[in-house]
């Protein structure tokens, strides 16, 4: 019955939904309806990085919801909240980062970010990459880097510039015409690409020539997920603005972009109320991610993501594999193509393991596991995977 309403009133977006009947998470688990348990590979896409159903994120959001609810749009009551949160996130930043505009969602929060920079620079001409992904919603799509989903919606934003991820040449292609670069800290839909230190040091050198801002999109890589709290910490350069959601909300809808109180001035007049959303900076969705956040740094897990990402790495070999790209716990398994990736993702599934592929590269494997997945649980995933590809 369930399944049928599913199938009958939840507007799809794919003509085959993965379609497992979730009854609960618990750790790094998620339990179907027929009592299965799937060990989370993928963690609802980098969302669940203080695992499924965490005590302490829970207990915040009833403390919360026992408090209050919504009360008014963000930005005009100060709720306790939203200001701890935010207070959180601007010491977890460097400066002169200190203030961060809550919204829903990544792709919200993407939109902010580029409207701020057109205020902050009187420019319009965006510039992103190749490969790129930012969201759905059409300002954040016009960045995207890959045509195939930007083909049916266009005309999309103008002025939207593209340039090679890593590579050194393009940066000339920044100008006096750029209100901001958007890049990924690291690409993830791309199939997990990074680019090295100098290369965003260089970016970040050529942003200051020409007066343009740099935006991180931390969506995917903050909160933990690379093994520092923003991917951006091992990069030794400090962007103007740092885009932010996913695993923010430890599995609450919530987004934000955090910048310099100087910019965000700019988003309080001409016009008054320059960005304005309803529900932003919800306030159970800020308890839980400040439990969330609090998670990571007091059970130590950023500590532990180099050893985990490192028993992964020794335990994956195998002949199909052809290389395996990572940045902490946010890796992507290259097996050369998408049959081989859909039978090993059909095994797991059947063995009690949730893994997936990349929107953007459907020749590798996503695993990106709640980061407080055990070592035990590494070899099983690891030994599952492996049966699949014999
Ligand atoms: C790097 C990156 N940016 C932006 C987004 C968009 O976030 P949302 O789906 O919350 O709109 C995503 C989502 O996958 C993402 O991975």
């Amino acid at each position: 019955m369930l399944r049928t309403n599913f199938f009958n009133h939840i507007a799809q977006t794919s003509p085959s939904p993965m379609a497992l009947e979730i009854s609960h998470g618990k750790g790094n688990y998620l339990f179907d309806i027929h009592g299965k348990k799937y060990l989370d590979l993928i963690a609802g896409i980098s969302v669940s990085n203080v695992g499924h159903g965490n005590s302490e994120v829970v207990q915040a959001i009833k403390d919360q919801a026992d408090k209050h609810l919504h009360t008014l749009v963000y930005g005009e009551h100060i709720q306790n909240p939203q200001v701890e949160l935010a207070r959180f996130i601007s010491d977890s930043l460097p400066a002169p980062i200190d203030q961060v505009f809550f919204v829903n969602s990544g792709s919200e929060a993407i939109e902010g970010a580029m409207k701020l920079a057109k205020r902050a620079t009187g420019r319009f001409e965006i510039v992103s990459c190749h490969s790129a992904y930012h969201g759905s919603s059409h300002g954040a799509l016009s960045l995207n880097g890959d045509e195939y989903f930007k083909r049916n919606f266009r005309p999309l934003l103008p002025g939207i510039r593209q340039i090679h991820y890593g590579s050194f040449s393009d940066l000339e292609l920044i100008s006096g015409k750029t209100a901001c670069v958007i890049i990924e800290t690291v690409q993830g839909e791309a199939g997990i690409k990074v680019a090295c230190k100098e290369y965003f040091k260089a970016l970040r050198n050529q942003c200051d020539r020409v007066g343009a801002l740099l935006i991180l999109d931390e969506i995917q890589t903050g909160f933990g997920r690379t093994g520092k709290f923003w991917g951006f910490e091992k990069l030794e350069i400090v962007p103007d603005v740092v885009v932010m959601a996913k695993g923010m909300g430890g599995g609450m809808p919530l987004g934000g972009f955090a910048a310099s109180r100087e910019l965000m001035e700019k988003l309080k007049s001409n016009p008054v109320l320059g960005h304005i959303t309803t529900f932003g900076g919800h306030p159970v969705c800020c308890a839980a991610s400040l439990a969330a956040g609090k998670f990571i740094f007091n059970h130590h897990l950023l500590e532990q993501v180099m050893e985990k990402e490192l028993l992964f790495f020794q335990l994956l070999k195998h002949p199909e594999i052809l290389e395996i790209r990572s940045a902490g716990l946010m890796m992507g398994v290259e097996l050369g193509s998408f049959d081989k990736v859909l039978k090993v993702i059909s095994y797991g599934l059947e063995n009690g393991i949730l893994t997936d592929w990349f929107l953007h590269c459907n020749t590798a494997l996503r695993i990106a596991p709640p980061l407080t997945i055990s070592k035990d649980e590494i070899h099983l995933a690891c030994q599952t995977i492996l049966e699949g590809l014999n």
